[in-house]
């Protein structure tokens, strides 16, 4: 297929520096999987950053570098989709502009996310503009690429949403002879394998329970020693259950099938020991860590190389924004330039 004829896909993540293996089953997989099928831009949302962590920016540059190594490493290729940083393009930002004028507040204060965070996230200040302001903005990433599909986790559905509502919008106003200036994109549910941490919740950075996707092998296989597991199991010779178990979740999506197998058979008989059923899925991590953690050292060694493609990517990103643009100050009619004709000074 030819680029024009190929879906677009439009995705971002927030410079929020290294990665860990929950990013990489819950979207990063995904997206390397997306990029021979579609005309992918994916892109680290720097600006998307600041609105909660807007007063010490002093990591924000080594985020974001993280990001992308990160990225590179997971298998995206330059060759293959459009790699950007958001505040290369400053497009987004004009666009987010326009778009604040036509959203009401309301739509805005409804966003789930907004509500939750406000009330989750008590030691930052979150009554900002900006803040208040992230889906727009969001909308503002997504339709300027006029994307068709956004792959999302669960949380960001209800954004893609709104930014459907603002296309809506928008088109109303403004698309005067055309059909419309925006196609409304749709959301591409990242099927979510729900990755258990070292303590069992969720993984995520801030509960410190996360592998990262830079840990070498050691880090690995000490952090799943520590790893909960089913807590029926107290002595070797108590009988455990796999699917109640952690390390039983880390099988079924990293392991093969012989090994699940073995899990099954072994912990339901009390035949292993939790020990070795965690080197098995050390494993399976460290085999599917090596290959990326392999592929990020040329970009390590050589950080140029990593600036570059995210510049080329920058560049092209301009390109498709600008020409939105165009369409879109023309549909607002703020293209003076080809219609403005000035007044005669008289006095001369
Ligand atoms: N809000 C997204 C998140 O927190 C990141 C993001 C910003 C994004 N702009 C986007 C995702 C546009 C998809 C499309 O994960
Ligand atoms: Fe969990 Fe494996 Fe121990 Fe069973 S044997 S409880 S699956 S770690």
């Amino acid at each position: 297929m030819t680029p024009s004829t190929k879906k677009r896909v439009l995705s971002g993540m927030r410079s929020t520096g290294k990665l860990h293996l929950g990013n990489y089953v819950g979207a990063l997989e995904n997206w390397v999987r997306m990029q021979d099928e579609y005309d992918c831009f994916f892109f680290i949302a720097d600006w998307h950053a600041l609105t909660t962590d807007y007063a010490d920016t002093s990591r924000l540059k080594e985020n974001s570098v993280e990001v992308l190594l990160d990225w590179l490493a997971a298998g995206l290729d330059p060759a293959k989709c459009v790699m950007f940083i958001q505040s290369h393009v400053p497009a987004h930002a004009e666009l987010h502009l326009l778009l604040s004028m036509i959203t009401p507040l309301g739509w805005l204060e409804r966003v789930p996310t907004y509500k939750e965070q406000k009330e989750n996230i008590k030691e930052k200040d979150l009554g900002t503009y900006g803040f208040l302001g992230y889906p727009v903005l969001q909308s503002a990433d997504i339709l300027i690429y006029k994307a068709d599909v956004v792959p999302v986790g669960e949380d960001q559905v209800a954004h893609v949403e709104l930014t459907r509502e603002i296309a809506r919008r928008f088109n109303g106003f403004y698309a005067g002879k055309r059909e419309y200036v925006f196609p409304e994109p749709a959301a591409l549910l990242t099927p979510a394998a729900r990755l258990p941490g070292t303590d069992g919740r969720k993984m995520s950075k801030s509960y410190g329970n996360a592998v990262m996707l830079t840990d070498p092998e050691p880090v690995v296989r000490q952090k799943l020693k520590t790893m909960v597991t089913d807590p029926a199991r107290v002595r070797r010779s108590d009988p455990g259950n796999p699917d109640v178990c952690p390390v039983g979740d880390l099988h079924k999506i990293f392991s093969t099938k012989e090994t699940m197998a073995k899990v099954y058979e072994g912990c339901r008989s009390a035949g292993i020991g939790c020990i070795e059923c965690k080197s098995w899925a050390a494993d399976a991590l460290v085999n599917i860590l090596n290959p990326m953690q392999e592929r990020r050292k040329k970009y390590e060694d050589d950080p140029r190389l990593a600036w570059d493609i995210l510049e080329a990517g920058s560049a092209r990103a301009r390109g498709v924004a600008g020409t939105t643009m165009n369409e879109v100050r023309e549909s607002m009619r703020l293209d003076y330039s080809s219609n403005y004709e000035p007044v005669k000074d008289s006095k001369k």
